[in-house]
């Protein structure tokens, strides 16, 4: 018998979506009432995992996925008080991601879809982040400029409806969460190493070592971690950085520069369109001196900052069923043969 879930009521209540999660080392389920309202929201984390590699390994990420998936989903589920009859439909991330473990989550969703004859919707794993915007208490308003950020990819987006986002720029070469998890490495913290570099940097000066901006060409919204990478490799082997206080100092004085150079693309990008609202999202946009200073420095400008809630920056599958929810209404369904991708393809 089909439950109805808790605050909502018979007229609003339109649509329970299944949202499932795999690109890279979460594996997680989520279910989502209409598209905003979050019922259960489950992500099995394999970091201590991949943590002795100092990275992910794509092998025994797929693994993992395949060992939790079922156990994620059944969670999920119960979290929210539901039964599998509740669900309404399924969405999945599609790609980009890796592609032994985006085959795990979409394959699962396929199959959960086909056997209770249930729509199901392939995501865009990039799209789904700006969604998560869309599921904090203070959202953006269109038009404005999202950036992802990630392990995988720095890109800027202009946002200018649920549908629309076109691609101003993104990194040509690392991450930015990617320099973050290299730069940890080279000092020995561990990964992923955003939250530790935050947290070191909170003890030093964020001006002691001056590491270069990248901006590249004049009017350009792409990025380059690269240099500011070997930069800090070069610092690191030519002092002898081993104590707590050094580490601290440099990680201070990377994060800086990582911070100046993505608060001032984003400053231009909303100055040139003209958009008074900027989101973050995506796993470095949980580093909350990142967001504080982006917040200063637009102020200036009266240009409003946004984020997800903490659970919601990283990967998870909440915003995969927000995303999901709203492809389902126009009927931008998936069928059986559809596959995975592994690099950016957004629309
Ligand atoms: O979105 P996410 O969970 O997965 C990907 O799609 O990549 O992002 C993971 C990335 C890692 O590189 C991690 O070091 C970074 O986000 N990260 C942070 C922070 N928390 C996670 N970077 C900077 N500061 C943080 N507090
Ligand atoms: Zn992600």
């Amino acid at each position: 018998m089909k439950h109805r879930p808790n605050g909502s009521d018979e007229k609003s209540y339109i649509m329970i979506v299944l949202g499932i999660e795999s690109s890279c080392d979460e594996t997680a389920a989520s279910l989502v009432l209409d598209g905003k309202n979050i019922l259960s929201s489950v992500i099995a984390s394999q970091i201590d995992v991949h943590h002795k590699y100092g990275g992910v390994v794509p092998e025994l990420a797929s693994r993992m996925h395949i060992e939790a998936i079922v156990p994620v989903v059944d969670q999920a589920i119960r979290e929210a008080n539901l039964n599998i009859e509740d669900i309404d439909a399924v969405a999945a991330t599609r790609g980009p991601g890796l592609i032994g473990a985006l085959l795990v989550g979409f394959c699962f969703a396929k199959s959960f879809a086909f056997a209770r004859n249930l729509p199901f919707a392939g995501v865009n794993h990039l799209e789904a982040h700006i969604y998560s915007l869309f599921l904090a208490d203070r959202k953006p308003g269109f038009p404005f400029i999202a950036l992802v950020v990630s392990g995988g990819h720095t890109n800027i987006y202009h946002v200018t409806s649920y549908d629309n986002f076109e691609l101003m720029g993104q990194t040509r070469d690392d991450a930015a969460g990617e320099a973050f998890d290299k730069v940890a490495k080279m000092l020995n913290l561990g990964y992923p190493g955003g939250p530790v570099i935050e947290k070191l940097s909170k003890t030093k000066d964020p001006g002691a070592i001056s590491f270069p901006r990248t901006m590249l060409e004049k009017g350009s919204f792409d990025f380059s971690f690269s240099g500011l990478k070997s930069s800090v490799a070069r610092y690191v082997h030519d002092h002898s950085i081993t104590t707590e206080e050094k580490k601290a100092q440099v990680a201070s004085s990377f994060q800086e520069a990582v911070i100046d150079v993505l608060s001032k693309k984003l400053i231009n990008a909303a100055k040139i369109k003209n958009c008074k609202h900027i989101g973050v999202a995506g796993g470095v946009s949980a580093n909350k001196t990142f967001v504080e200073k982006l917040f200063f420095k637009a102020k200036d400008q009266k240009i409003d900052i946004f984020a997800p809630s903490p659970r919601l920056c990283g990967d998870n599958a909440a915003m995969v069923a927000a995303r999901g929810y709203t492809m389902i209404q126009q009927g931008a369904l998936c069928s059986l043969d559809h596959d995975v991708f592994s690099r950016t393809k957004i629309n």
